[in-house]
């Protein structure tokens, strides 16, 4: 199927437990595209995140991170791959080079979309304790990358997984 956007990796970026890998699924799903969630392989290769963290710190991982995000974009060039970001990523520079070869596509929302998400906090270790709290400071601070580095902007704040696939589609 013809699509504006053409054989260019699309990337989905934005804060935590915005619903990056469940709609990357589904827009990979529509398109009959592969899917590659990054943050599940870096748990592949690794371990999980939160151990990651807590043996060899933030620092370690954003190396990992960043290594492992570089790896599938460049395999990934040249075709309609759906791949998700982890919420961090975007702040590597290397990272954002990448992204320039990509329809890079910036999911929107609020601390209110996400609290119950982010109240269940599946193993995400920047969200221990006060999860609201750092979601909002960390979204503060990062807001401003994702809006810059972004081709579409998609408002998730309404609508489910599936309304959302064919709407993402829809503006490639
Ligand atoms: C992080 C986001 C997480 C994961 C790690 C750090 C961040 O991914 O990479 O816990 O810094 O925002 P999700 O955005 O998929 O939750």
């Amino acid at each position: 199927t013809p699509c504006a956007a053409g054989d260019r990796p699309i990337v989905l970026i934005g804060p935590m437990a915005v619903g990056k890998s469940a709609i990357g699924q589904q827009l990979a799903q529509q398109l009959d595209a592969p899917f590659v969630d990054t943050d599940a392989v870096i748990v592949e290769g690794h371990g999980s995140i939160a151990d990651i963290f807590a043996s060899r710190g933030e620092r370690a991982f954003r190396e990992i991170e960043a290594r492992t995000v570089a790896r599938i974009i460049e395999a990934a060039a040249g075709t309609a791959t759906v791949v998700s970001l982890g919420g961090g990523s975007v702040l590597d520079s290397g990272t954002q080079q990448l992204l320039e070869r990509c329809t890079v596509v910036y999911l929107e929302c609020d601390a209110d979309t996400v609290a119950a998400r982010i109240a269940k906090n599946s193993g995400r270790p920047l969200l221990a304790g006060d999860g609201i709290r750092r979601w909002k400071a960390l979204f503060a601070t990062r807001k401003p990358v994702y809006e810059r580095l972004a081709d579409i902007v998609l408002d998730v704040r309404q609508g489910t997984v599936p309304q959302l696939g064919l709407k993402l589609e829809a503006a490639l």
